[in-house]
């Protein structure tokens, strides 16, 4: 990644809420010759120096078909060179029940497979040097203190199974649900490793973590309870 004034791409999932909106801005702020190419069901920041390409993570077709357009864009020289990746899109769901039309469960799918996806058909186009970040949170640790009791800790089992809906203990239920969640940012975790060994010299990998941070859409489906402390209580205790 480059801050020396040459015009270089960033592609961003998760740039339309939350912390990434946040994160997008930023850096279109601090870094007047970035192009950012965002991809997501809903834009990201209306900005000269945005570009959407409209998909949901959850389906690989439509993954796949925007960074493809991307892909091209970049070999027509209608981009900047890309040299960076921000896997920030995260989802987080009430059970562990929700499948995507590919027939994975869909925290899996969004939360880990997509930034697969992303990374491999971005691999041959990054420049040099590239960086590539994954959003990884804190619940992977699965403890009091790292949690605050509000998500149980992973259950990790081989990722076969934890791609297919159904995989943890009463998978109707909340506790299902965010299990799912802390398991997807432990394989997202496990990913980073593994591209890390992988990805050629001087396509960097690193995870980000955020720490709590409540206000997001992140627990939107969740309980009224759970709405509630996010939305208005938590922001007190971090502010
Ligand atoms: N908030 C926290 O305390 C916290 C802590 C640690 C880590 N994180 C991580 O930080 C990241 C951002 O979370 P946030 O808290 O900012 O939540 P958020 O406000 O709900 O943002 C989630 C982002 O992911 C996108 N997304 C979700 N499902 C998608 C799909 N199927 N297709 C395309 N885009 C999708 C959303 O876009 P649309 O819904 O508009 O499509 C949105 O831009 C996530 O990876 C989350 O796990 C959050």
């Amino acid at each position: 990644m480059t801050l020396d004034g040459t015009a270089h791409t960033i592609v961003m999932t998760g740039a339309s809420g939350g912390i990434g909106l946040a994160a997008a801005t930023s850096i279109l702020r601090l870094d007047p010759a970035v192009r950012l190419v965002t991809i997501g069901r809903t834009p990201g920041p209306f900005h000269e120096r945005v570009t959407h390409r409209r998909a949901d993570l959850g389906s690989v077709a439509q993954t796949t078909a925007a960074l493809d357009a991307i892909v091209r864009a970049a070999g027509a020289k209608e981009l900047p060179p890309v040299d960076g990746f921000v896997g920030n899109a995260g989802v987080q769901s009430v059970s562990d029940l929700y499948e995507t039309e590919d027939g994975y469960e869909a925290t899996f799918a969004i939360n880990v497979l997509a930034n697969l996806l992303a990374v491999r058909s971005l691999e041959n186009i990054f420049a040099r040097p590239s960086r590539v970040v994954i959003t990884v949170s804190d619940t992977h640790f699965g403890d009091l203190r790292h949690n605050l009791g509000m998500v149980p800790g992973p259950r990790w089992m081989p990722p076969e199974r934890l791609s297919r809906a159904g995989s943890f203990p009463k998978p109707t239920s909340v506790r299902a649900g965010r299990t799912a969640y802390s398991t997807s940012k432990l394989a997202a975790i496990h990913l980073v490793h593994a591209l890390a060994r992988d990805l050629p010299a001087g396509v960097d990998v690193v995870s980000f973590n955020p720490g709590l941070v409540p206000g997001t859409g992140l627990a939107r489906d969740g309980g009224r309870a759970t709405r509630f402390a996010m939305a208005r209580v938590l922001p007190l205790l971090t502010a």
